[in-house]
């Protein structure tokens, strides 16, 4: 199913074309397929029957049209903060369907999670073990809980998205995992119910999901062996999506691994978090040729939209394909770096490009639907683009555009005496 193509010269988002979406909501603009969505999602949920469990990691794209979306497709939720336990309550989601990762947690975080009477905790520290046990024990509740254990396995992607190696912050090493699950099984005010892990993200290869399957697995076996009894695995996310001519990963045959092999241990409910394979191919960033540049080593097509709006690029190098909302016939290609307004250098879309682009014209950056809104910011006091998404011919704005204002609400003047 392809949601973003051209018909004739013109490029369309299912049945929408993206210059009128553009004209409408003006650019920068974010645009969403839902029939992308959809099938992504029925990509996963096909080979995943109940009561296995997916759960879609929320910082992939928070929109609440998106996590609505999802709620009604059934899922459940992924959270890294107390924010993001609110956004899906305000969507439509269930608490007990979310699920509570992240390193970090705060007291009240903590707290707010347990007054909503989440899913689970995924614990990612012997101290923040203590610290549910003490706050749940305040509250006289018991908090359900699974362990992040660190597999230790090469995830082979870009080493900031890389997260299941001994050197990296996340989960507690498997030498050191049963002490913790032992010290967890005698806290009256813990349900220690699950084992997760999340190796890392945007990998295209399932050898490392199966490796760290198999240790996971296996450390399974060895706590219910000592009597603690694990009735879940999450196995987090990662699943990555060709963003230039990569192979596309397969999910089915892993996730057909993993339910035969839950099915040998028995009584064991698998769950997943995939963010980016739900929505990163389901999105585009349109943007408008501000200036062509052109210089004596290169030529520049500068943009209005920048890297706070899409920081991928500038944060991992990361490629993401551009192409023009109206071809051009006879129009000759340059080669151009797509850069942004942002006062930085690392201020890219893409590098050494052949376009055939003039001043006003509309580009698409291609798979912007994970990991482009939420990492946006207000640097440069550029204000947070907007949001559509397209269903058929139907177009719905889903976030406006920030108003100029709301960027310094909130902040004051000093006082005379100050
Ligand atoms: N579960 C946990 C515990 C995670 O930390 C993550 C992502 C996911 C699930 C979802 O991973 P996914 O299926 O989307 O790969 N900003 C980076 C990606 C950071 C991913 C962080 N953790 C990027 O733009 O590539």
């Amino acid at each position: 199913m392809m949601s973003f193509t051209y018909k004739g010269n013109q490029f369309f988002a299912e049945e929408c074309a993206v210059a009128d979406l553009a004209k409408a909501h003006g650019t920068p603009l974010f645009v969403y397929s839902k029939a992308a969505i959809e099938a992504n999602w029925q990509q996963f949920a096909q080979h995943w029957p109940a009561p296995h469990k997916l759960c879609y990691a929320v910082k992939a794209n928070s929109n609440l049209a998106v996590l609505n979306l999802l709620a009604r497709l059934g899922a459940g939720f992924d959270i890294v903060s107390g924010g993001e336990l609110a956004r899906v309550l305000a969507a439509g989601g269930k608490a007990q369907d979310v699920v509570f990762s992240g390193v970090g947690k705060s007291h009240d975080e903590i707290a707010y999670a347990l007054d909503q009477n989440i899913g689970c905790f995924n614990v990612e520290s012997a101290a923040e073990l203590e610290r549910i046990q003490n706050i749940a024990s305040e509250k006289g509740v018991v908090a359900p809980i699974s362990i992040r254990v660190n597999p230790d396995v090469d995830a082979q992607t870009h080493p900031y998205i890389a997260t299941g190696l001994k050197a990296n912050k996340f989960g507690i090493a498997m030498t050191e995992a049963l002490d913790v699950f032992r010290r967890g099984a005698t806290l009256a005010n813990l349900d220690m119910r699950g084992v997760d892990c999340h190796i890392g993200s945007q990998i295209l290869s399932p050898k490392p999901f199966l490796d760290a399957a198999e240790r996971m697995f296996d450390l399974i076996t060895k706590l219910r062996g000592e009597g603690i009894q694990i009735t879940h695995l999450d196995m987090g996310g990662g699943f990555g999506i060709p963003y230039q001519q990569e192979e596309k990963l397969e999910v089915s045959g892993y996730l057909q691994t993993l339910q035969e092999k839950a099915e040998k241990l028995g009584n064991l409910k698998l769950m997943l978090e995939p963010g980016r394979a739900i929505v990163g191919n389901a999105g585009i960033m349109v943007t408008k040729v501000e200036y062509y540049k052109p210089g004596s080593e290169k030529n520049f097509l500068l943009v209005d939209a920048g890297m706070n709006d899409l920081l991928r690029p500038s944060l991992y190098n990361a490629y993401h394909a551009i192409v023009p909302v109206e071809r051009h016939d006879g129009v000759d290609e340059q080669l151009v770096d797509v850069v942004g307004p942002v006062c930085e250098t690392g201020d890219f879309f893409g590098h050494a490009r052949h376009l055939a682009a003039q001043e006003g014209d509309m580009l698409a950056v291609m798979n912007a639907g994970a990991y482009g809104f939420t990492m946006a910011s207000n640097y440069n006091t550029r204000p947070r683009a907007a949001e559509v998404m397209v269903h058929g011919n139907t177009a719905t704005l889903v976030r406006e555009r920030e108003p100029l204002a709301s960027l310094w609400q909130g902040e004051h003047l000093l006082g005379d005496d100050a």
